[in-house]
């Protein structure tokens, strides 16, 4: 009932709302919205009340509630079952991971203010920092694709993290600073702001699941010694607090329209697409082989691979997980 009394609320952009009307749209009598809107209060959320016009809401908590995020969306399957959690015991990818073998639908998300057992790739810790200032979220998608075809899956989870995060600055440098270090981490202005891991259950010759799970440096006003000078957050670059159910929310859309894509299309459609926000495309790189070696870094091809020409012109065709690649001259230090 919050969800959908908050939609009605945004639905009118600011403006007044009658209970009556309210009560018209749920069917539901003038004590339970009051009641509602009484624990929205509780929570945070400032109403305006004039005799004979109504309601207005005129400001909410930055809270990762279900129905902070849920009444924000208007996507059809990313977020049609969202569980929402101030602490998570464990990791949002893993509370998922239960919930899809227990088959949970495509598109449940898990998110978590806070996640005691944060993952990152290569068995890497992903830490949390205190309540309000990150976002940790899983999203679960049941793709047809053929297996060898999924890989680039977490590649266009980054173009959407981007999408969302670029779309929600206003400032043009801003949008144009925010870019994606091969194969899905975002940095903004060469710091990383989002981490992306992806976890596969396949069945036979068939994916079962994929747990997409993100997490986004949001309000942190520093980082730990070991961190600095390599991660930043959205607060660090534009110099104000974000709310983060709106980019979560932001995220799912921009997720569902280019998964849609991804799932007609493969990859081939949109890898010109993430080409433009490569970061240090056109740059030289080090390659992290067994035996480091230096490259020009040309862009991606339809598998989600990295294209890097070597000195004597030939081009390497570079696989997520297979070796790793630094940036050089003021590429991306991640
Ligand atoms: C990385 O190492 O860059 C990937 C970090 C991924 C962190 C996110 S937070 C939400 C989800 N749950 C986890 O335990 N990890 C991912």
């Amino acid at each position: 009932m919050k969800e959908k009394v908050l939609r009605i609320f945004r639905e009118h952009g600011g403006g007044f709302v009658s209970g009556q009307e309210i009560c018209d749209a749920l069917n539901v009598s003038r004590t339970a919205v009051w009641k509602v809107i009484n624990a929205l209060k509780e929570e945070g959320y400032e109403f305006d009340a004039v005799k004979n016009r109504g309601y207005r809401l005129m400001s909410w908590p930055d809270t990762l509630t279900q129905w902070e995020i849920a009444s924000r969306l208007d996507t059809v399957i990313m977020g049609c079952r969202l569980e929402a959690y101030f602490r998570s015991h464990t990791s949002t990818n893993n509370v998922l991971k239960k919930l899809a073998d227990e088959g949970a639908p495509e598109g449940t998300v898990v998110v978590a203010d806070i996640q005691e057992g944060g993952k990152g790739r290569r068995g890497r810790e992903w830490a949390t920092p205190p309540p309000g200032t990150n976002i940790a979220m899983s999203i679960l998608v049941r793709p047809r694709t053929e297996p060898s075809r999924l890989s680039p899956i977490t590649l266009v989870a980054a173009m959407a993290v981007r999408q969302a995060v670029a779309g929600m600055m206003d400032d043009a440098a801003d949008q144009k600073d925010i870019m994606i270090k091969w194969p899905n981490d975002i940095v903004f202005n060469g710091g990383k702001l989002t981490g992306i891991l992806t976890e596969l259950s396949l069945e036979e010759d068939r994916v079962s699941y994929a747990v997409i799970g993100i997490g986004i440096n949001v309000n942190n006003e520093s980082f730990p010694e070991e961190l600095r000078g390599k991660a930043t957050s959205m607060y660090l670059e534009t110099g104000h607090r974000w709310q983060r159910a709106e980019i979560a929310a932001n995220i799912l859309k921009c997720f569902e329209a280019l998964y849609r894509r991804f799932e007609s299309d493969g990859f081939a459609g949109l890898s010109r697409e993430y080409e433009k926000y490569l970061a240090g495309r056109g740059k030289k790189a080090m390659i992290m082989d067994r035996e480091p070696w230096e490259g020009t870094v040309m862009g991606v091809n339809e598998d989600g691979a990295v294209l890097v020409e070597d000195h004597q012109g030939g081009v390497h065709e570079i696989s997520s997980g297979e070796i790793s690649i630094r940036g050089i001259n003021g590429y991306s230090p991640c």
